[in-house]
């Protein structure tokens, strides 16, 4: 069987051939990771991981970290011997094959596009707090919340969404000098809700760790890995890269470490000052974002707690005291998440974009707009469906979706690595994962299982996304494909 590969040497002379102007270095590389990194996981979906795992969410963050750690030193060895944009799907096209290139991309597609939607709403939470405290306006449920959250439609979420999407059609892109200040803003309100929060925490809050048992604690770990996508961002500046083969590890492997120690900071500071008991109905959990978990909070008794907030860490400082400062720290999300959303957006077009150069897209999708130099047709399609999922469905429902795709695409980079290892072993690796026949099966395996514990409706989303991507692929990419026909540009 042709499995069509592309091979490495042609991606390279490719990517020389059309090379950006190399500028990023190791620092603004891990300003890009943390910039793309720190957003609504932990801002907002600490509430959700409380609601499912109680304080045992803390060993989710552990088991969401890991399962990222092993995948980033895989992502760094490719990175780093093939330092081109596409990432996942790059990689996989030159080890598997074309099919395999384009089921990665297609969940790329899920990765992106739905956690641009997931950061609207978490982007939507703390608009609301910051309205209400700063103006005193109660803004209704109905129109911040969406229809399958217990509202009816998201305005806030959609605004936003159709904002980015215009900054991004007109050709916006983030100048490094905005997303340092960003980054900046984000790690300056971590530190200060740690320096908060953690001298205060009480070891009673501890208990009960696990009030739902052992296996929530794991799909609380599938939901929290939201909150560390995004260092995948790094290796598709590669092309941007000074010295990528010694600056991309360092950017991906130090945004990641630095997001996860904040993050375990974090948690622990959330719940051992205010305590994090999901709320329960006959000892049984209700799921976060549901319509019967929203009638819950309502409840005066449940109203104050954390797996109820919509903005969990301005919930906590505002909780333990501190409100003008939790006041700020929702101000510091409101400016912040909207750069993160930008991110997920572009990495998509940038997905579709680097799809269709290979023929497997219409190429009338990626046209270039004559005014504003961006492929505006793809950026306009993207933005409408990103706008319409935030508008209607609750922000852990669409991170779940999000981390479907992520998941499989991850999983696989670990695959490339491994295989290439036996197929190509003499290729030079400036960076070489460590323990690679340790890493690599330990990566594949945290992904199958953070994807086995996702919710149902996550998993059947991305089957029913995958099969629409397989018949697309048969009617259209696997005729038209550039590599197939010789055509390759
Ligand atoms: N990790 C990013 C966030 O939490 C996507 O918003």
């Amino acid at each position: 069987m042709n499995l069509r590969i592309k091979p490495l040497e042609d991606i390279l002379a490719s990517a020389e051939r059309k090379s950006l102007h190399r500028t990023l270095g190791p620092f603004q590389l891990m300003m890009l990771g943390v910039g793309a990194v720190i957003g609504t996981g932990i801002f907002v979906l600490t509430s959700s991981a409380a609601q499912l795992a109680g304080p045992g969410m803390m060993v989710s963050f552990i088991i969401a970290g890991i399962v990222c750690a092993v995948c980033a030193l895989c992502y760094a060895e490719l990175a780093s011997m093939v330092p081109v944009s596409g990432s996942a799907y790059t990689y996989s096209y030159a080890v598997m094959g074309e099919l395999a290139a384009w089921v990665v991309g297609w969940a790329l597609m899920l990765e992106y596009a739905v956690a641009a939607s997931a950061v609207s709403v978490g982007w939507s939470n703390y608009f609301v707090g910051v309205m209400q405290r700063a103006f005193g306006w109660h803004l209704p449920l109905e129109l911040t919340k969406g229809y399958f959250a217990g509202g009816f439609i998201n305005i806030p979420a959609v605004v936003i969404a159709l904002l980015v999407t215009t900054l991004l059609y007109i050709g916006t892109r983030e100048s490094a000098w905005v997303n340092t200040a960003l980054v900046v803003i984000k790690i300056v309100a971590l530190t200060v809700f740690c320096v908060l929060a953690l001298p205060v925490i009480q070891m009673e809050n501890f208990h009960p760790f696990t009030p739902l048992g052992y296996m929530p604690v794991g799909n609380a770990a599938a939901t929290i890995f939201f909150a560390y996508v995004g260092f995948d961002a790094v290796s598709t500046a590669a092309e941007e890269t000074k010295n990528p083969q010694r600056n991309v590890p360092i950017g991906l492997i130090g945004s990641l470490v630095l997001c996860t120690i904040f993050y375990l900071l974090v948690a622990a500071g959330a719940i051992g000052s205010v305590g994090a008991q999901p709320i329960m109905v006959n000892g049984v959990g209700l799921t976060p974002g549901s319509a019967e978990f929203v009638t819950a909070c309502k409840l005066a008794a449940n109203a104050g707690t954390l797996a109820c907030s919509d903005e969990a860490l301005a919930h906590v400082l505002a909780v333990i005291g501190w409100t003008k400062i939790a006041n700020l720290i929702g101000l510091a999300a409101f400016l912040a998440l909207p750069s993160v959303i930008l991110m997920m957006l572009f990495g998509q077009t940038r997905i579709f974009f680097v799809m269709s150069r290979d023929g497997l897209l219409p190429p009338a999708l990626s046209k270039v707009h004559a005014r504003f130099k961006t492929p505006h047709v793809v950026t306009a399609l993207t933005g409408c469906c990103v706008t319409v999922a935030a508008a209607f469905f609750p922000v852990g429902q669409l991170a779940n979706i999000s981390n479907s795709g992520t998941l499989l695409a991850f999983g696989t980079v670990a695959v490339v690595v491994m295989v290439l290892r036996i197929r190509d072993p003499d290729r030079k690796r400036s960076f070489r994962t460590p323990l690679i026949w340790v890493t690599g099966p330990v990566a594949v395996a945290g992904c199958a299982a953070l994807f086995w514990l996702l919710t149902g409706a996550a998993k059947q989303v991305f089957l029913v996304w995958g099969c629409i991507g397989l018949v697309v692929y048969f009617l259209y990419g696997y005729r038209k494909s550039h590599l197939a026909n010789g055509t390759q540009a």
